[in-house]
């Protein structure tokens, strides 16, 4: 049976981190991953997340199943923070988050459960966005289409495009939409942005798929999640993928979550009882440590505090690197601009090159970055960045 298979290339974001691990240049710098990194190059574990171990450490009674939906309590701190305690939604009662096996894990259970609503269904996804939701969306058998969304000759938002081709979606589908510090292009809709497609949202009538990657990487948890909130005010419906892994650097603990927010309470219970099925035919349930930790730190005082301050530190060094590599370009004599990586917020950017140039970045300089040419900020630091700035400037 095997025989029939044809191999595939390796994925193209985790595929380069294979190459850049073999690479034995010291000077090499790992641009590709979404994986934040300190100025020493590690990605640490939080301390907060190290004190929340040793409390499970002590209180964890069982190792038995949990359930489809994962932990009650993750769940409701999990609807807080996306929500914020006060949101519409929670008092009318109309979200039911599942934990789920990382932010993948809550796309994929999300595709399937847009399967179960209407097989076939078209989703909607901006032209570009990261490679992996065109893959999860068609293993669950979506219709996959593109609206244009980032303009690479002004290195900025295509608003009136975006606008345009919502014109031909319908009322059963899906549009997904990045809450937050769009991968890959950094760029996101300011507030008028956001009002504007909430109310084509309404009119139209389709469902909005928010993903929420990244939520307290661009400006705080609470403006991060302002698009999101007033979406989630402005329709009946909505799906909300989030992830753990980057604003609690939980990476390989998969742990996110999937919420829906139905018409009613009554509604929603229903549509959730298809949601918890969805997520029992594919993994049967979540794993329990990610959302553990997570529910210690948010359900303590003191741990959510010290979370607070060591997400700003990543989140400070991001948006400093981000200044960093458009002085040291100019620095370096680029005379192309480049300041739309200061504009643009979250873990990337496009830089803008070749895939000849970046090949060549890899090739001559160890850089290594992804064909389309998104960098993760977080991959340098003050002691490379000169180094960095001036092969792109060799390159360019
Ligand atoms: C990325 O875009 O680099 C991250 O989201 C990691 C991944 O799984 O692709």
């Amino acid at each position: 049976m095997f025989d029939s298979l044809k191999a595939l290339p390796a994925d193209p974001i985790l595929g380069l981190g294979a190459k850049y691990k073999k690479d034995t240049n010291p000077k090499k710098i790992d641009l590709g991953v979404g994986v934040y990194k300190d100025e020493a190059g590690n990605t640490p574990v939080l301390n907060c997340v190290k004190k929340a171990e040793q409390h499970r450490l002590t209180t964890e009674m069982s190792k038995a199943y949990i359930s489809p939906g994962g932990s009650p309590l993750f769940n409701t701190e999990m609807a807080k923070l996306i929500f914020g305690a006060d949101h519409n939604v929670l008092a009318q009662d109309r979200a039911r988050v599942i934990s789920t096996p990382g932010g993948t894990g809550a796309l994929r259970v999300a595709g399937e459960f847009i399967k179960s609503c209407k097989a076939g269904t078209t989703i909607w996804i901006s032209n570009p966005t990261w490679a992996n939701h065109i893959g999860v969306f068609t293993a669950a058998g979506l219709n996959v289409k593109t609206y244009p969304y980032y303009d690479y000759d002004n290195k900025t938002l295509d608003f009136d495009g975006m606008l345009n081709a919502f014109k031909n979606v319908g009322s059963d589908d899906v549009v997904l939409l990045h809450a937050c510090c769009h991968n890959p292009s950094g760029m996101d809709l300011n507030k008028e942005q956001w009002q504007q497609v909430a109310d084509v949202a309404k009119t139209v009538g389709f469902t909005p798929l928010l993903d929420m990657a990244y939520q307290g990487f661009g400006t705080d948890l609470d403006e991060d999640a302002y698009g999101l909130r007033l979406m989630a005010d402005a329709v009946e419906e909505m799906i909300i993928c989030s992830s753990c892994s980057k604003n609690f650097g939980l990476y390989r603990e998969r742990i996110g979550a999937c919420t829906i927010i139905g018409k009613s309470s009554t509604a929603v219970d229903l549509a959730h009882s298809v949601l918890l099925y969805n997520a029992r035919v594919i993994y049967s349930m979540p794993p329990a440590h990610g959302a553990a930790i997570v529910e210690t730190i948010l359900t303590s005082e003191e741990l959510r505090e010290e979370w607070y301050g060591e997400l700003k530190d990543m989140r400070d060094r991001i948006s400093d690197n981000r200044n960093l590599i458009v002085e040291k370009l100019i620095e370096n004599g680029v005379t192309q601009d480049f300041s739309h990586i200061s504009r643009q917020s979250g873990m990337f950017s496009f830089l803008g090159l070749t895939p000849e140039q970046v090949q060549q970045l890899q090739d001559d300089y160890s850089i290594y970055l992804i064909g389309s040419s998104r960098m993760s900020i977080a991959g340098y630091s003050k002691d490379n960045v000169d180094y960095l700035a001036q092969s792109i400037a060799k390159v360019l």
